[in-house]
């Protein structure tokens, strides 16, 4: 067989989204730092944000307010300690995204223009070119990474998995179209990888979003939590047959209002916050409303609004709709909710440690314990600077102190034996993606969840074993990988908490479930 190259570097950083970049701002430059992602650099989840990042900048709010408003939302599953540190981090982040270049929107007077989203109290989000904030950020600090800091960066580069020995991690296996496989060994590894969106039928995230970091942190026996919890957006752009993409809630913070197809403003019905209500709850009055109106989607009215102003405030927007004959200011717009954001994922500490020596994790692939049950908007590319930047210290000074080994260590992953018959992945991704649409989507319950299990077992069975040799392989072992794990906690969870609603437990309960499900390769679920 053909020898696998070996590179070495101190620093591997696998992702190049916002908590990826963050992390490499940090690493000394005495150190070598390699960056891999998987397409190309700018591709990620970070740069469809639209929102924007919350933060207490405004002299009417504060701290406490901020804290108040995500432990809230997050039902009781936060740790209130990270929380308040994250919170308290938001303004100095924000400063350093402005020395290293974003421009933010700001007001006539030259100050920060702050919107408002779904359960903040307060006017604190800042945003960039209206409603492309994650674009512009990650524009800035690609441009710092890449021309100041000058590290090396391997795009469209897939990271089949981690390498790891006596339970250390010592780097990944990485591949590309140009080079095939490449062995990276590295004194320190992070992954910020991103979220699963991909698993599910109807979702905000591009098509790169397959929980490639989740699966390959469990693969090599790191601890995973609260992957029952996966957060779905009320307002997900719907024209049969194409776009997905997310419109949003700065529109409704703007004072779009939800109507049914029959122009009823239903919200006030369900919630007195009405759309401004977290977005877990506006997320399942939508489906209510469909379910009642027998309708596959609702919409969102912004023709009382100033239309100056709502084209200027949301120009992407009003772009991709009006590529559908949609003018923003004056129709409305069709939506209904889809998968956004994954809020389990791999336990790390507050420097983004994982269990796995010499790994650590920072971003959306987490769970830091800031997000608990349902995440605030806004607070997610927050948390991927916070966890980015001191992960991103505390491995560089790691990466010091260690003597350079220049050496390929003796794996323990064997090598499987390819098999002959080809197999149709897309056919399998599309069926996972359908199943779990259907079955642990807004709504779950036993039947369907086992059901789903039931399912996704015989897909592993013959799928997860094989060899592939594309990205398209690798992928969906990831997201099989990901959905046995989300399936496994949505079961066990018997109550309804925060994004995680099941019709057959559907209040909290909070005597046997103020606490988070684990899990990890080879034990059963605690
Ligand atoms: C949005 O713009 O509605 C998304 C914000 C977020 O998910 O934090």
């Amino acid at each position: 067989p053909k020898r696998i190259p070996h590179h070495f570097a101190d620093v591997l950083i696998i992702g190049g989204g916002i908590a990826g970049l963050r992390a490499a701002m940090e690493i000394d430059p005495r150190l070598s730092t390699l960056v891999v992602t998987k397409d190309l650099m700018r591709e990620s989840n970070s740069t469809y944000a639209q929102g924007g990042i919350a933060g207490v900048i405004d002299s009417t709010d504060n701290f406490e307010n901020h804290v108040a408003d995500t432990l809230t939302a997050g039902a009781n599953l936060c740790d209130p300690q990270v929380v308040e540190m994250v919170v308290r981090e938001a303004p100095h982040e924000i400063r350093k995204l402005i020395e290293w270049g974003t421009k933010f929107d700001l007001d006539s007077k030259g100050e920060l223009m702050l919107g408002r989203e779904g359960g903040h109290s307060h006017h604190r989000i800042v945003h960039a070119m209206g409603d492309s904030t994650g674009a512009e950020i990650i524009r800035a600090m690609i441009h710092q990474v890449r021309e100041v800091l000058q590290a090396q960066v391997w795009p469209n580069t897939f990271t089949i998995d981690l390498l790891t020995t006596g339970g250390v991690c010592r780097g990944a296996l990485v591949w590309n179209a140009h080079h095939g496989k490449t062995f990276v060994w590295a004194k320190q590894t992070i992954v910020c990888t991103g979220g699963v969106g991909q698993v599910y039928r109807e979702s905000t995230n591009p098509p790169i979003a397959t929980g490639d970091g989740h699966a390959m942190c469990f693969r090599a026996g790191a601890v995973l939590g609260d992957m029952e919890f996966m957060q779905f957006h009320p307002t997900v752009l719907y024209i049969a047959g194409s776009s997905r993409m997310l419109i949003s809630e700065a529109l409704r913070g703007e004072g779009a209002q939800l109507v049914d197809a029959s122009g009823y403003r239903f919200m006030p019905d369900y919630d007195e916050r009405a759309e401004l209500a977290p977005r877990d709850i506006v997320s399942r009055s939508i489906v209510e409303q469909m379910a009642k109106t027998n309708q596959p989607c609702v919409y969102l009215k912004l023709s009382h609004l100033d239309p100056e102003h709502v084209h200027n405030r949301f120009p992407g927007i009003a772009k991709a709709c009006a590529s559908f004959g949609i003018d923003i200011a004056k129709d409305s717009i069709p939506v209904r909710p889809g998968a956004h954001y994954m809020l389990g994922g791999v336990r790390v500490d507050s420097d983004g440690r994982t269990s796995i020596p010499r790994l650590w994790a920072a971003g959306e692939v987490t769970s830091s314990g800031l997000h608990g049950a349902n995440r605030l908007a806004s607070n997610s590319l927050l948390e991927g600077l916070v966890y980015g930047a001191h992960a991103g210290r505390a491995m560089s000074d790691a990466a010091l102190d260690e003597p350079d080994m220049f050496q390929a260590i003796p794996l323990e992953n064997a090598e499987v034996p390819r098999p002959a018959a080809r197999l149709d992945t897309d056919d399998i991704r599309n069926s996972l993606k359908s199943l779990m649409w259907r079955d642990a989507g807004v709504w779950r319950d036993e039947k369907v969840l086992a059901d789903a299990s039931t399912n996704i077992d015989a897909w592993i069975r013959y799928a997860l074993g094989r060899q592939f040799t594309d990205p398209a392989g690798w992928e969906l072992q990831n997201l099989l990988t990901v959905a046995r794990v989300m399936i496994n906690s949505a079961r066990l969870r018997t109550e309804s908490r925060g994004v995680h609603l099941r019709a057959d437990f559907p209040t909290s309960d909070d005597e046997n479930w103020r606490r988070h499900i684990l899990q990890r390769k080879g034990s059963e679920p605690e």
